[in-house]
């Protein structure tokens, strides 16, 4: 049975990772689980700089979901290469460095950067709901991924700078996604990974206070699943590049729902703090799927929706 798939010049062994911000930099996981079966492991996000992020609280449970407001807590470019990279190198399995900017060059600067052996690709983070937009803003005032012209430059910028593999990955909180999907393949992007969190809010009605300091944030979890795979399937027909889906996916029913849809990969977020192991039960579920079913080969499931 062949589970390999490839993005851009990187080849995983399975389509399944995991989200940014939802598996740190692997050393709370890499006791619990088997992190080398994993197709590829994707960074918490980091920027040049260190950040704090945003004040707690700052996680919220909703039905179905939560809602996070970090603000993107990391401790920098340099501290990521001299005390994250050598343990990440170590495991046996892709890894993909999350990276965030505050300014097109610091997109070009941390690209450059992180053109280091034993990183896999880079994932361009252009969505982040929860920096505040003062400070990562197009000329508009959005999030990078909410403008095409936006998001070509920032995407061109660190094609200039990389010959690493580029995962652009994008907000859900547009109304035309085909349309930024196009711009970040049209820039140079290798693949696009979508969705990032819905921004979103929740209220203590006894204190009439938001349950985040920050008021708002990202929604995540099954919650959003449909929506998610909606915007896989749109994006999925709309560009040539091949599409990560991500987005509430906790099973692995989920995640073929996903490629079925177009996805060529997906990611577990949401999911892993739920159950440390749901992206490697997940891996094991897509290869049952395909052994009931007769699928030899996972790239003939990709985009094989019926309509
Ligand atoms: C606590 C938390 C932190 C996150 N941090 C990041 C991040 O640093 N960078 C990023 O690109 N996405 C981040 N995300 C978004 C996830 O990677 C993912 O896109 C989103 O949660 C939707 O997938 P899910 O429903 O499977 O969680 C974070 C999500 C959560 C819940």
């Amino acid at each position: 049975m062949n589970t390999a798939i490839s993005l851009g010049t990187l080849r995983l062994k399975n389509p399944v990772l995991v989200a940014s911000g939802t598996f740190g930099y692997a050393e709370e996981f890499k006791n619990l689980i088997k992190v080398e079966r994993l197709g590829a492991l994707v960074t918490k996000t980091i920027t040049l700089c260190p950040r704090q992020g945003n004040l707690p609280p700052r996680i919220a449970e909703t039905p179905s979901g939560m809602l996070n407001s970090i603000g993107l807590e990391n401790k920098g470019l340099d501290n990521f290469i001299k005390e994250k990279l050598p343990h990440l190198k170590k495991l046996d399995t892709p890894i993909v460095v999350s990276i965030a900017g505050e300014s097109l060059n610091e997109y070009a600067e941390l690209a450059k950067k992180l053109s280091l052996k034993g990183i896999s690709a880079l994932e361009l983070n252009l969505s982040c709901p929860n920096i505040k937009a003062a400070k990562i803003k197009n000329q508009r005032g959005t999030l990078i991924s909410q403008d095409a012209s936006a998001t070509y430059k920032v995407i061109k910028a660190v094609r200039r700078s990389t010959k690493k593999t580029i995962i652009a990955k994008l907000t859900p909180n547009v109304g035309d996604i085909s349309l930024i999907a196009r711009a970040a393949e049209d820039a140079g992007a290798d693949s696009i990974s979508l969705v990032n969190t819905f921004l979103a809010m929740s209220i203590d009605i006894k204190s009439k206070k938001p349950k985040l300091a920050n008021i708002t944030g990202g929604l995540s979890g099954p919650a959003i699943k449909p929506i998610a795979l909606r915007m896989v399937w749109e994006v999925a027909r709309a560009v040539k590049i091949p599409v990560v889906g991500c987005g509430g996916i906790m099973t692995a029913s989920d995640a073929i729902e996903f490629i079925i849809a177009g996805a060529r990969a997906v990611q577990i977020g949401t999911a892993n703090f739920v159950n440390p192991k749901a992206a490697t039960d997940i891996i094991l579920g897509i290869k049952d799927y395909m052994r009931i079913n007769k699928i030899t080969n996972i790239n003939k499931l990709i985009g094989s929706l019926k309509v």
